[in-house]
């Protein structure tokens, strides 16, 4: 008790950081990088101040350049220059993500590459499968896209992925993937699981940077609805059950509770900070009213602090540059 005991004393500047609880590091950090098949040139993605969606062509450029300022991990997107009901592109032998792999593989070989695994950058109506008349109206078919899922997976191991990342949220994804993987002779790629994903408007800014708005409908049909904690958790539950190899939560920043929770199942947990977390930061910063280095590393430490193994931020490279500072 006072005057005794005296907590300031832990606060005097060169204690701080020799009893920090929780430490961020270059090695906790995803980049996620955006690829379009239809770019001659990096785009500016818009509603993402500092993000692009890289051609091809710059594959080696962009893994080079993420290896050297210390990234270890990066999450692909890709986005097609043709779309259609089938999602084609997205498992095609030639399809802009396995061409994205080969690339960079051959650059940097020690790069972890993670690839999201879904359809909807890929179907011309924007959801992440086959879809058809539900209970509810027309909707995303679920035992009818796992096939689907299946082939994604096997291309993007056969092209080099050392993980694949489902985002699709459809019930028995992970046991398909890790099936297919398995008879595919890729027991060695590892699946991170979109376990426990929310359908969340957060994801507003993702639509312009993967070109995958919906056609009709939305996501609350499969994502998980943000006032449910127990569901959240038999989500991810569901997935270390069907063999998935690390867990997510995302978005990340207004789901502590939930990272808190799924840490408790003992598999490594990522979490997501989305397109909406980056740009909400980005624009209070443009504006001078928030100090864009100090909030982006106290919402990451918030997340690790939460129970968070791996980070999947937009500001990676930033970061780096920060820890170096
Ligand atoms: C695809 C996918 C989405 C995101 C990652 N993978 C969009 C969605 O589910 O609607 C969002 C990422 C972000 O907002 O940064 N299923
Ligand atoms: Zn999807």
């Amino acid at each position: 008790m006072f005057p005794h005991t005296r907590l300031r004393r832990l606060r005097r500047r060169k204690m701080i950081p020799l009893l920090a609880e929780t430490r961020l590091g270059k090695d906790d950090l995803i980049a996620p990088l955006f690829f379009d098949e239809g770019a001659a040139d990096p785009v500016l993605i818009q509603s993402m101040p500092g993000q692009f969606r890289w051609p091809v062509r710059m594959a080696e450029e962009v893994v080079t350049r993420l290896n050297n300022a210390g990234i270890r991990a990066v999450l692909l997107f890709g986005i097609p220059s043709e779309k259609d009901e089938k999602a084609s592109g997205a498992y095609a032998k030639d399809g802009v993500i396995q061409q994205v792999i080969r690339a960079m593989k051959k650059a940097c070989p020690e790069m972890v590459i993670i690839t999201d695994l879904c359809a909807c950058e890929y179907t011309s109506h924007g959801h992440c499968g086959h879809v058809g008349e539900c209970l509810d109206g027309p909707g995303l078919l679920n035992d009818e896209s796992l096939e689907m899922m299946q082939e994604i997976a096997v291309s993007q191991a056969e092209a080099g992925a050392d993980i694949v990342a489902p985002s699709c949220m459809l019930d028995g994804m992970v046991c398909a993937i890790r099936e297919a993987l398995d008879k595919n002779g890729h027991h060695e790629v590892l699946v991170m699981s979109y376990s426990s994903k929310f359908a969340s408007s957060l994801y507003g800014p993702f639509r312009e940077a993967a070109d995958s708005g919906f056609s009709f409908g939305d996501r609350t049909g499969y994502q998980a609805p943000a006032s449910n904690r127990l569901e959240a958790f038999r989500e991810s539950e569901l997935d270390a059950a069907e063999g998935a190899d690390i867990l997510m939560v995302k978005p990340a920043g207004w789901f502590g509770d939930i990272i808190t929770d799924i840490k408790q199942i003992g598999l490594p947990v990522a979490a997501y900070q989305v397109s909406g977390e980056y740009s909400m930061i980005k624009a209070a910063a443009e504006k001078g009213w928030l100090d864009e280095r100090q909030v982006v590393m106290e919402s990451l430490l918030s997340l690790k602090r939460a129970g968070a193994d791996l980070l999947i931020t937009y500001f990676a490279e930033d970061v780096c540059r920060w820890l170096d500072e």
